[in-house]
Parts: C-alpha cells; sequence; structure tokens
C-alpha cells in the first residue's frame, strides 16, 4: 500500500452536521439509556426479534430481554465460574429457542435458551442441561472479532479454534443427520491466515435451494510474494450450505471454499490508490429479491500516518462475477498470486453439487481428486471485487476517530428513496449519512448528524436498527442506549430550517419540522432532500414566521468601537457568512471570513447596523448585515 499524507482527495461532505452532545439528545428524549451504568458489561452482541418484538443482548455474564413498550428488562445469568463469561453468540433455532454462546473462563460454552410469551408470561429460561463445549463455534477472547450465523440449524462460525488466536477456521457445527462439524483447510498461505471475522451470513445464489451458500467478510494478514512482510487485506469468501467435505485431503474441509479481495479504495493524486484495506463492518441491506441484498463495508487504513474510514458498497451481482472469473495461482510460498491459466477441473470448483445439474454429482464426496486438490491450491480469485462506480460513497479523512460499526435504513421520501447510514465510530459517537446521486450522476455526502451516545469516548462494538420501532439500538463497554433515528424538531421550526437540513426522515409540515410519512394523508409537506432549496419549498411561508424565528437582529455599532460577530447560526444547518450593505448602495460585501474568527472583534464603522437572516438561492442561509442609513 501506498500512502502518504495529505495524500487525500477532496470529497463532497457538504453542510455542517447537527452535533449533539448527550445532554441534549437525553432532554429531548431523543436517546435512553438502559441498565443504569452498565459499566464493564460490554454489549457486543444483539438478537433483535422484529415480530415478537423483543431484543435479546449479551453481555458480559448476562443475556437481557427487552421487550419493546416495557422499559426494562429480564436478566439472565450466564456466569460459568470465577472468570467472566462474555456472550457472542445469539441465535434464533426454532421459534421456541435460541442458541446462545459465550467465552466462559476462556473455555467457550454453549446452550438453549428458551425465549417466549410477554410481559408477566414472558419465559426466559437457559437450560444448563443443554450446555456443551463451544470450541470452534466461539472465541476464548472476549475482544477478539468474531462472526457467526444459524441457518438451517447449523452455525456457521469464523473464529479461532485455539486460546491464541493463532489457528482461525470457518466452521459449521451443530447440525444433526449427515452435515456434521466442517472446517476451512489448515494450509495458511492459501485458504485463511490469521483472520479476523466480520460478518457471515446465509444467501441463496439461484432459484436451487441446492445453490444456497454461506458468504462471509474477514481480513486476514496477506503474503503475497517473497518481500516476507504481511500485509492485511479483506476478504469476501463463501462455501455451500450442503457441502459434506471432500475425501482424502479436504475429509471434514470445506471442499467449496473460495475467496476474493475486497476493494475499498479512493484514487490518489498520483495515480496510485490509497487503499482501506481493513474491513470493520458489514451490513446487509435488504431489496425484494433475497438473493440481492445490498452490500455495505465500512474499511479503515492500516496506515499509522494516514488515517481514514471509508464505506463501500457491493452488489451481489458483482461478488458472483469475480467468483465465476478466473482462479488466483500460486507456483510456491515465495511467488506472488498470478491468473491461473491452465484446465479448470469439472465441476468448477466452488460449484454446489445438485442432482439438478448432474445426477452422477450428488454430494461433495462426489468430487473427484481433481476437484478436491485444484481447490485446495486454488480457494482464491484473480479478480478483486470493486465497489459500486468504483469508490466509497462515504469517507473520513485526518480526523481523529475511525469507523467501527455501520446499519442502513432504506427512506422514503418526497423525491424517491434514500440509504440512510448509521455509522458507530471509536469515540462512542454515531455519524447518520446520506449518500446522493444528483442528476449528472455526482455523488454527494451528505453529513445530517453526529450523535454524541455515550459519554465515554469508546468505541460502539453493536447497532441494531429496528426499522418498525423507529430506533437504533447501540452497545459499547459501559453501556447501551437507544436512540432514535430522526430528531426533526432539532433543525429548528422554520421551513427553511427543515429544508436544508436535507434529512429524508424530516418534512416541514406547516407548523414545525416533524417526521416525514409518506402515506400521510396530511397536506402538502415541504422536503427537498436532493437539493434542499429552501426557496423552491418555503417562498410562500417565509413571511408567516415571527421575528425571532427570522433570526432578525439590530446591532448597534459606535464610532471606533468594535462588536463580535456571531459565527454559529441558531439551527446550526445553516452556514454562517457576513455580509456588509453600505448605505445607498445594492452592493453586499461579503465580510472575510479571518476577520470573523472566533474572538477577533471587528471594527466595521461608525453607523448603526441591522442583521438580517435570510436564504439565498443556492440553499445555504445567510446572514446579512445592513448599514443602516442616517
Ligand atoms: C426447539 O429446539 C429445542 C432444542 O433442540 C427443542 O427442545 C424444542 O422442542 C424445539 N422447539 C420446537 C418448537 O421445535
Ligand atoms: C463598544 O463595544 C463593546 C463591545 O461590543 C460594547 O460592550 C460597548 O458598549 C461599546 N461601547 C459603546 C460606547 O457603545
Amino acid at each position: 500500500m501506498c500512502v502518504r499524507k495529505g495524500e487525500s482527495r477532496s470529497m463532497t461532505v457538504s453542510q455542517v452536521p447537527l452535533f449533539l452532545p448527550v445532554a441534549e439528545l437525553l432532554t429531548s428524549r431523543s436517546l435512553s439509556p438502559f441498565l443504569g451504568s452498565g459499566e464493564g458489561l460490554s454489549f457486543q452482541t444483539f438478537l433483535l426479534d422484529e415480530e415478537k418484538g423483543h431484543l435479546l443482548l449479551g453481555s458480559r455474564d448476562h443475556i437481557f430481554l427487552l421487550e419493546a413498550g416495557i422499559p426494562c428488562c429480564t436478566g439472565a445469568v450466564t456466569r460459568s465460574s470465577e472468570c467472566a463469561n462474555f456472550i457472542r453468540v445469539l441465535h434464533n433455532y426454532n421459534s421456541t429457542h435460541v442458541y446462545v454462546c459465550g467465552t466462559g473462563a476462556f473455555q467457550p460454552l454453549c446452550a438453549f435458551l428458551e425465549v417466549g410469551g410477554r410481559g408477566e408470561e414472558a419465559v426466559f429460561h437457559l437450560h444448563t442441561n443443554t450446555v456443551e463445549s463451544g470450541r470452534m463455534k466461539c472465541p476464548y477472547d472476549p475482544w477478539q472479532p468474531f462472526a457467526s450465523v444459524l441457518t438451517d440449524h447449523h452455525l456457521y462460525s469464523g473464529t479461532a479454534s485455539d486460546f491464541l488466536g493463532k489457528d482461525t477456521a470457518f466452521t459449521r457445527s451443530l447440525g444433526q443427520r449427515d452435515r456434521s462439524y466442517i472446517r476451512t483447510d489448515v494450509s495458511k498461505d492459501y485458504w485463511i491466515d490469521e483472520a479476523k471475522f466480520v460478518a457471515a451470513h446465509a444467501i441463496g445464489d439461484t432459484y436451487n435451494p441446492d445453490d444456497d451458500k454461506v458468504y462471509f467478510f474477514f481480513r486476514e494478514a496477506s503474503r503475497d510474494g517473497s518481500a516476507g512482510d504481511k500485509s492485511v487485506l479483506s476478504r469476501v469468501a463463501r462455501v455451500c450450505q450442503n457441502d459434506v467435505g471432500g475425501l482424502r485431503s479436504l475429509t471434514n474441509k470445506w471442499s467449496t471454499f473460495l475467496k476474493a479481495r475486497l476493494v475499498c479504495s479512493i484514487p490518489g493524486p498520483d495515480g496510485v490508490d490509497t487503499h482501506f484495506d481493513e474491513l470493520q463492518d458489514i451490513f446487509l441491506l435488504p431489496t425484494r429479491d433475497e438473493r440481492n441484498p445490498v452490500v455495505y463495508g465500512v474499511f479503515t487504513t492500516t496506515s499509522s500516518i494516514f488515517k481514514g474510514s471509508a464505506v463501500c458498497v457491493y452488489h451481489m451481482a458483482d461478488i458472483r462475477a469475480v467468483f465465476n472469473g478466473p482462479y488466483a495461482h500460486k507456483e510456491g510460498l515465495e511467488h506472488r498470486w498470478v491468473e491461473y491459466e491452465g484446465r479448470v477441473p469439472y465441476p468448477r470448483p466452488g460449484t454446489c453439487p445438485s442432482r439438478t445439474y448432474d445426477p452422477r454429482i450428488k454430494t461433495t464426496k462426489d468430487f473427484s481428486d481433481e476437484v478436491i486438490s485444484f481447490i485446495k491450491d486454488h480457494p482464491m480469485m484473480y479478480r478483486a471485487v470493486y465497489p459500486v462506480a468504483r469508490e466509497p460513497v462515504f469517507t473520513r479523512i485526518n480526523v481523529d476517530y475511525r469507523l467501527t460499526q455501520i446499519v442502513v435504513d432504506r427512506v422514503p421520501a418526497v423525491d424517491g428513496q434514500y440509504a440512510v447510514m448509521f455509522l458507530g465510530t471509536d469515540v462512542g459517537t454515531v455519524l447518520k449519512v446520506v449518500s446522493i446521486t444528483q442528476e449528472n450522476w455526482a455523488t454527494e455526502q451528505l453529513l445530517l448528524e453526529e450523535l454524541q451516545v455515550f459519554q465515554a469516548p469508546s468505541p460502539i462494538l453493536s447497532m441494531e436498527i429496528s426499522s418498525k420501532q423507529h430506533q437504533l439500538y447501540i452497545g459499547s463497554r459501559d453501556g447501551l442506549v437507544q436512540v432514535s433515528l430522526h430528531r426533526c424538531q432539532a433543525y429548528g421550526r422554520a421551513c427553511a430550517d427543515c429544508c436544508l437540513a436535507r434529512d429524508p426522515y424530516c418534512a416541514w409540515d406547516g407548523h414545525s419540522c416533524s417526521r416525514y410519512i409518506p402515506a400521510s394523508k396530511r397536506r402538502a409537506r415541504r422536503q427537498d432532500v436532493k437539493h434542499g432549496d429552501p426557496s423552491g419549498q418555503c417562498w410562500d411561508v417565509e413571511d408567516n414566521m415571527d421575528s425571532t424565528q427570522a433570526e432578525e437582529r439590530i446591532l448597534f455599532g459606535v464610532e471606533s468601537n468594535s462588536t463580535f460577530l456571531e459565527c454559529v447560526a441558531t439551527s446550526r444547518q445553516a452556514q454562517v457568512r457576513w455580509f456588509l450593505q453600505r448605505s445607498g448602495s445594492e452592493r453586499r460585501e461579503e465580510v472575510r471570513h479571518q476577520y470573523t474568527k472566533k474572538h477577533k472583534p471587528l471594527d466595521y464603522g461608525r453607523k448603526p447596523e441591522r442583521l438580517v437572516k435570510t436564504h439565498s438561492n443556492t440553499g445555504r442561509t445567510h446572514w446579512v448585515f445592513y448599514l443602516l442609513g442616517d
């Protein structure tokens, strides 16, 4: 990777976001903390059940059940011994039972938890007679990155197999019948090396259930070539759900495992791309076609001099195209990956066995030795997966924090649908961002809000969105909070303030800035997410505002005296600019920024002044500074 300081491209992050500190979020009742201080409880694992209206929370020594509409919670203690037990796995197993795993005292354990009913009738019981070893299902280390998914009564986990976290593997366990325990091959140089698993999802590939796969996302050490030093790269990998392992060298190992590089980069000034190589989180935004969710990834840089984070978006079609493309080949350990140009055995390695396609290949045990030995050495695809438009939808560069988590909500607005991203940081804040594509295909990244959801600047560990309840659940080492997806009133009371905010959740309803509900039969809602142009939306309501809303003020200046020019607008969505308009002149002169720096007084003359806030047709709020006549 080649990065140098200051190499960042200027991105169009417009607007000053609304910064809301904890205190303000609490008073506006937009934020509710759960469980008191929750210090050290480490809320890392969530299981939200929208249908049943509850949220299960896995933390240190406890599993909590929060029911929608009921202020607090039911708790089950999972303390296993002297040492703490950190819950890392919580998945629905069937309609009555949840599968739970914890780190134990560096001795992972799993069990069934029965959850049902509501309120007084709630059943919440950990079946201690079902406790079994969690080795290869759950990490030993509470802080080790980890990913798992439970589908069709099988648990798929990406984790370390040992205490030191050196041997990392992607495994399947828990199932009965023919699909027993299976894992990735131990060959580090070809398969998986010091992986940090980020996410795992079951996704069907075609109409044929035999093609159902589990896709998983991770970052790993990569030693490409003889240089010897390892770098970190991000990967997407997949296995067939009906893989029962191969024969001989891949007995009880995946025989359909393939992986590819996930790229997220921005072009540098000298033609060398700046890469965000460390995948931190993945979110799948569902679409109407369940086989094609939109994949959102949060990445950070590995470089210590160039600190940055980015969000890249991928289409499943592009991921599949890479897995259907050429394989990578390595002549030996000291060689680089090159394109494999030899003969590819039949059936194409990575294909799921299916009677529908070939009656002779019913299971992966029917794969020929040739297929098995090919996949053992060629699990890597030659081409990388690139994001949509080949660039991130959001970047944060040269800021003193990093992005750690992402959830995305699809929000209907007056001028179309928007994907609103909620990005957790390592300093206890959440950024609310929308990426807008204009008519000329240029994209604009709009940072709408910056929410300080935790007083202590500790990393956000987990986030879960409830579209049904319009809430975001956020966990960190020391607490769990629930925060509303929108705070429309905070943008201000005027139509123009609401319009300028460009928040797809909010519209001006004739009285105030409030939540936009598309189906509502209320009279015309004023909103302009695409351009944020109040002159088009609020031209007929401007006059109705009272003078305090219009921010009209009169300042008096005295000869040879100075006055402080305020730089922070009350609505905070506005950009503050000062203009001087001398009496008898139509011309407005902008007061230069260096003079309006905080605490620097400006001597502006001898006449009384009048200060008026107006909205220009560029969609920005201007402060106009008039010099009144004698
Ligand atoms: C769910 O699974 C548990 C554990 O195997 C089992 O005891 C229970 O009967 C199952 N419930 C249903 C409704 O199938
Ligand atoms: C001069 O400016 C200061 C600061 O703005 C103000 O407090 C003071 O009243 C002014 N003096 C007169 C005589 O107006």
